[in-house]
């Protein structure tokens, strides 16, 4: 079974160290996605109204992403790792799934912060019609026993 590790980290990296971890105890590709052109600290500065991630929020329009993964066909399981967003799925997430082909795929989704995912998977599926979505799950840092569990749980 062939298993990719996509994922967008923005402000602190957190979530790349999730998926940096999973991909490397799962053997699997990793794959980190941006939006076009990528954030700039100033474009996440939520307290500011007109920052970029604010008038997006408004617009709530998807956006477009740089880079594409050619070879997106060839994988049976997706991760897709995030943080969370205004308790909420940030729009460079929902457009990077709209970009794709999700028929079959299994997908587990993995979400950095610390608020409430009972939601996402419902809110994410119109993004990746077709997808199997088994599990979302919010984790603190690849360093917590919950993590780590996590991860060898999807090793097969
Ligand atoms: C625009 C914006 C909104 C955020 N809203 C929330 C939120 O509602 N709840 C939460 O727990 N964290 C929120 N955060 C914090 C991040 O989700 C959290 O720090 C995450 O672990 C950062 O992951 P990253 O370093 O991979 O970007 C927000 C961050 C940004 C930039």
């Amino acid at each position: 079974m062939k298993t990719l590790v996509s994922f967008f980290s923005a402000q602190s990296r957190k979530t790349a160290d999730l998926a940096t971890a999973l991909a490397f105890v799962l053997g699997a590709d990793r794959y980190e996605f941006k939006p076009d052109p990528p954030y700039t600290p100033e474009d996440l500065d939520y307290n500011n109204p007109d920052a970029r991630v604010n008038r997006e929020a408004k617009a709530q329009a998807l956006i477009p992403i740089q880079g594409r993964i050619e070879n997106f066909e060839a994988y049976d399981r997706v991760m897709l790792g995030f943080p969370i967003w205004w308790g909420a799925i940030p729009l460079a997430v929902k457009s990077f799934c709209k970009g794709y082909n999700w028929t079959g795929k299994r997908v587990c989704v993995f979400v950095s912060g610390w608020d409430d995912v009972s939601r996402f998977a419902e809110i994410l599926q119109p993004y990746m019609e077709g997808a199997e979505i088994l599990d979302v799950k919010l984790f603190k840092g690849p360093n917590t026993p919950e993590f780590r569990r996590w991860a060898e749980a999807l090793k097969t």
